[in-house]
């Protein structure tokens, strides 16, 4: 029996600092014209102090857990695609489940850097339509902003932190709300985007080499490979789908690049009003960034609901995740 999906509730939250592109300017050589002409970033929100991608990922969840109306006792899986500085573990599901008292749940995080909300929705699906799930909570939070290179002005611009968190369950009035998910990675293309976390080897060996745990990016070569790449993953997903592209609503895209979003625009010949970015705000937020421009878009009122939409992220790895879905009313 094919079981139905729906998109119970999305949300987000951002931490409250934001440095503009003329703050920057302080620190690097750099210029609010370069960046904005270049990527379509004015601002970011990042941490500061002790606050935590885990704590925003606590207020997405809890925001995602009172819109769906779902209780966290009722959760089976938390998935969180997430890239959290201080430590590989414990995860940040199994944090965020302690945090909410969602007792029930089996916890895990995955690693697909800027595709991670996507490719947790593909698990996510696989998993209720098993039968092995009913409610599954997606968290991406990442606080990349501590995890680059201050000094570099090619990869430090780009970034800001923040959290999306989506809850799926299952639809009982027969709607499948996940229409097609189309997952690729190409690990042969590993060396384009990299965050190295340092080991040090035992005491009584040979000392090994460690670098600093900064994003390291080859930047025209990530450009090179989405803006030839996506279209087509995106392409092919959509016929999987079995809706054309002319019919469907809004087209969400990762947020790395304002280029990138134009190029895949004109690539897929998309209507631009219906194409969704807050870059300027946000900049790149990793995971988080879909449903951060999501949810703000269905709050803005610039997504219309009921409406279909495309949901596309790539990122390290390289990684490439596409979702064709159905927005009700009321999720955001
Ligand atoms: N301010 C001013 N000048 C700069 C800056 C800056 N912040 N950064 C680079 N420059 C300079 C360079 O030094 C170079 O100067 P030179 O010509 O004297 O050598 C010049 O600007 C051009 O640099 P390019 O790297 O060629 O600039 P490009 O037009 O390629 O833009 C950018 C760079 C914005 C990074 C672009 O390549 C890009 O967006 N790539 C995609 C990145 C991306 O999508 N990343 C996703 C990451 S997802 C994840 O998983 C983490």
């Amino acid at each position: 029996m094919d079981i139905p999906i729906r998109i119970a509730a999305i949300d987000f939250q951002v931490p409250e600092t934001v440095i503009t592109n003329d703050d920057l300017t302080k620190i690097i050589d750099t210029s609010d014209e370069w960046i904005r002409t270049r990527t379509g970033i004015e601002r970011r929100h990042v941490l500061s102090g002790n606050e935590s991608a885990v704590q925003m990922g606590i207020l997405a969840a809890k925001k995602v857990l009172k819109k769906s109306k779902i209780d966290a006792e009722k959760l089976d899986y938390i998935i969180a695609p997430a890239s959290v500085e201080t430590h590989a573990y414990p995860s940040t599901a199994c944090e965020i489940q302690a945090a909410i008292g969602a007792v029930n749940a089996a916890c895990f995080d995955i690693t697909a850097a800027c595709s991670g909300l996507i490719y947790a929705m593909g698990i996510g699906r696989a998993l209720i339509k098993s039968g092995m799930a009913k409610n599954i909570l997606l968290v991406a939070t990442d606080a990349v902003s501590r995890c680059l290179d201050w000094t570099d002005r090619a990869s430090c611009v780009l970034f800001g932190d923040g959290s999306g968190a989506m809850m799926l369950t299952v639809a009982d009035d027969g709607q499948d709300d996940i229409l097609a998910v189309d997952l690729r990675a190409e690990g042969q293309y590993g060396d384009f985007i990299k965050m190295p976390i340092p080991g040090k080897n035992c005491p009584l060996v040979e000392p090994n080499e460690q670098e600093n745990m900064f994003v390291k990016m080859e930047g025209k070569e990530v450009y090179k490979y989405v803006v030839t790449k996506l279209p087509v993953y995106v392409e092919e997903c959509v016929a999987k789908s079995g809706l054309k592209m002319n019919e469907i609503d809004y087209l969400v895209p990762h947020q790395a690049n304002m280029r990138i979003i134009e190029a895949l625009e004109k690539r897929l010949e998309f209507n631009p009003d219906h194409v969704i970015s807050n870059i300027q705000e946000y900049a790149n937020t990793s995971a988080a960034s879909i449903p951060i421009a999501l949810t703000e878009a269905i709050q803005s009122g610039k997504i219309k609901l009921p409406a279909t939409a495309i949901l596309t992220g790539f990122g390290a790895g390289m990684t490439v995740g596409t979702t064709v879905v159905r927005l009700r009313e009321g999720i955001a």
